[in-house]
C-alpha cells in the first residue's frame, strides 16, 4: 500500500526560534493525538534543517525535507545547496519543481528532471510538484499540461526508480489563494496522473506511488480532499505554519 503523507512546506517563513517552537508544538501534539498511519514531513528552510532534524531525533512519524536542491553535484554555484549536502545531513526528502520555483526561478521540465536524478542518486525522495495555472484550467488544458509535466521530469526513470518518487499535484490558482480545488477536481486530476503512470509503468507501480494534493489545504477542507481515492495526503503551505491547524489536517487523513 502506498504511504499516506502530510507534508508542511514552510517556504521562506519563521525565524529560527519560531521554527523550533513550531516543530516542537507539532511533534508534541502528533505524539499525543495522531494514531493513524500517516507520515508527517516538515519541509523547512535550508538553514534550519539540521536543528529541526536533531529536534526530531528518532521520531518515527515526523520526518524532514528540504524545499529545493541544486541540479549540480558540487562546485562554484554561490548560494546553492546540493543533494549530496542534504544527504550528508540525513535529510530524506526534497521538494522539486514547486510552482514558485517554476514561476520565479524559471525552472522547467528538463532542469527538474536533472534535479530529480541528482536527488535520487543521493538517496533522497523527491516530492515532485506539478500543476496548472488558472488560464490553462480555464482553457481546459490542465490535464494535458500536468501529464506533460510528469512526463518531462519523471518518465525517464525506470520502473524501480519511479516508485521512490512522491508526486504533489498543486494547481497554481489554489496556492496561497484560499481557493481550493474541489474534492472532485482534485480526484479527477489525481486519477489522470495515476492512469498516466499506469500507462507507462503498469498498474502495480502506479498504485504504489503517493500523490499528494496541495493548494490552500486547511483544517476545514482536508477531510473531504483526503477521502478521495487517489489523494494520498497533502502538501500544505500556509496552514502548516499554525501548529493546531496543521495537526487537525494530519488527523483528517
Ligand atoms: P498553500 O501552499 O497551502 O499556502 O496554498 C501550498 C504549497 O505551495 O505547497
Amino acid at each position: 500500500m502506498r504511504s499516506k503523507i502530510v507534508a508542511g512546506n514552510w517556504k521562506m517563513n519563521k525565524t529560527l526560534t519560531e521554527a523550533n517552537a513550531l516543530a516542537s508544538e507539532i511533534m508534541g501534539m502528533v505524539s499525543d493525538e495522531v494514531t493513524g498511519d500517516v507520515k508527517v514531513i516538515f519541509c523547512t528552510p535550508f538553514p534550519y534543517l539540521l536543528t529541526i532534524r536533531n529536534l526530531l531525533g528518532n521520531n518515527a512519524r515526523v520526518e524532514i525535507g528540504a524545499q529545493n536542491c541544486s541540479e549540480h553535484e558540487a562546485g562554484a554555484y554561490t548560494g546553492e545547496v546540493s543533494a549530496a549536502m542534504l544527504a550528508s545531513m540525513n535529510i530524506p526528502y526534497v521538494i522539486i519543481g514547486h510552482s514558485e520555483r517554476r514561476q520565479y526561478f524559471n525552472e522547467g521540465g528538463a532542469l527538474l528532471a536533472t534535479k530529480v536524478d541528482v536527488a535520487l542518486k543521493h538517496g533522497l525522495t523527491p516530492i515532485y510538484c506539478c500543476g496548472e495555472p488558472l488560464e490553462v484550467r480555464e482553457s481546459n488544458g490542465h490535464e494535458s499540461l500536468v501529464k506533460k509535466q510528469v512526463e518531462e521530469s519523471l518518465f525517464h526513470l525506470d520502473e524501480q526508480t519511479i516508485k521512490k518518487v512522491v508526486i504533489a499535484y498543486e494547481p497554481v490558482w489554489a496556492i496561497g489563494t484560499g481557493k481550493t480545488a474541489s474534492a472532485q477536481q482534485a480526484q479527477e486530476m489525481h486519477a489522470v496522473i495515476r492512469k498516466h503512470l499506469a500507462g507507462k509503468y503498469g498498474q502495480a507501480v502506479s498504485d504504489s506511488i503517493s500523490i499528494l494534493y496541495g493548494g490552500s489545504v486547511n483544517a476545514a477542507n482536508a477531510k473531504e480532499l483526503f477521502a478521495c481515492a487517489d489523494v494520498d495526503g497533502g502538501l500544505v503551505g500556509g496552514a502548516s505554519l499554525k501548529s493546531r491547524e496543521f495537526v487537525e489536517i494530519i488527523k483528517s487523513i
